[in-house]
């Protein structure tokens, strides 16, 4: 059986006393979590979620990762650095890393190899932009972006990925895909996992994102396909992040 994850993804938001409120509000309210939880901060507040998260359920982990190891790389973050806060995850591939950082799929799919040798769990993001849905080519750009992953990955380190499906037009708009859209993705990627390991495409948790909120997280994780959320805007408030923990 897969474990549910809930992961927040704070983007570019926080300061250390909005974090401190945030964090201490999800541990009060948590409990023992029956899925597994995380967030992905910004790289300077990871010492505070070492400092805040170390003696609960809650995971962390950054939204980023370099493909170096160390050297003359101004403004990158490296898989060891990230383990150094004792981060356990990190976000690679994410749809704004696409579109404002020029990211390929190849480099993403570097990226989610790097992470898997530094000892951490790659939430690697896929997704299609609304133009690409409406043309019918939802399942051939997420299909790619899958692909280029599963052609680098060594297959006994496969099982060890996560992947998110994130549809670009439901990012932050409100917009959220209806749970069988999402579940005919979630299947198609389950598909292709498989053809590269039944074995780990039965392990890997598929996560949607885009607009999940308390109000729509009950349905579209019980999709059979659909096993937790990457949850962007509503990650940001305690008491809904916790409504959607609740949920899965
Ligand atoms: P959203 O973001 O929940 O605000 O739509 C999700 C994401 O970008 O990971």
């Amino acid at each position: 059986m897969r474990r549910k994850l809930i992961a927040g993804n704070w983007k570019m938001n926080g300061s250390l006393a909005a974090n401190a409120v945030l964090l201490n509000g999800i541990k009060g309210e948590l409990g023992q979590p029956a899925c597994a939880v995380a967030v992905c901060v910004p790289a300077p507040y990871l010492a505070q979620c070492r400092a805040e998260l170390a003696e609960s359920p809650v995971a962390w982990g950054g939204q980023d990762v370099s493909v170096h190891e160390s050297g003359a790389y101004t403004g990158e973050i490296s898989g060891a650095m990230l383990t150094d806060f004792g981060a356990r995850y990190v976000i690679v591939g994410h749809s704004e890393r696409r579109t404002y950082h020029g990211e390929s799929n190849d480099l993403v799919a570097q990226k989610a190899n790097v992470a898997l040798g530094a000892g951490l769990t790659p939430i690697v993001c896929v997704g299609e932009s609304l133009d690409e849905r409406e043309s019918g080519r939802t399942s051939a750009v997420v299909g790619a972006q899958i692909d280029a992953v599963l052609a680098v990955l060594d297959p006994s380190e496969l099982s060890k990925i996560v992947v998110a499906y994130e549809p670009v037009w439901a990012i932050g708009t409100g917009k959220t895909a209806t749970p069988q859209m999402a579940q005919d993705v979630h299947a198609m990627l389950r598909t292709r996992l498989a053809d590269k390991s039944a074995e780990a495409a039965e392990l890997i948790p598929i996560l949607y994102g885009g607009s999940m909120k308390p109000d729509n997280a009950r349905e579209l994780l019980a999709m059979p396909d659909i096993d937790g959320g990457l949850i962007g805007g509503a990650s940001l408030k305690a008491a809904d992040f916790l409504a959607i923990v609740r949920a899965a």
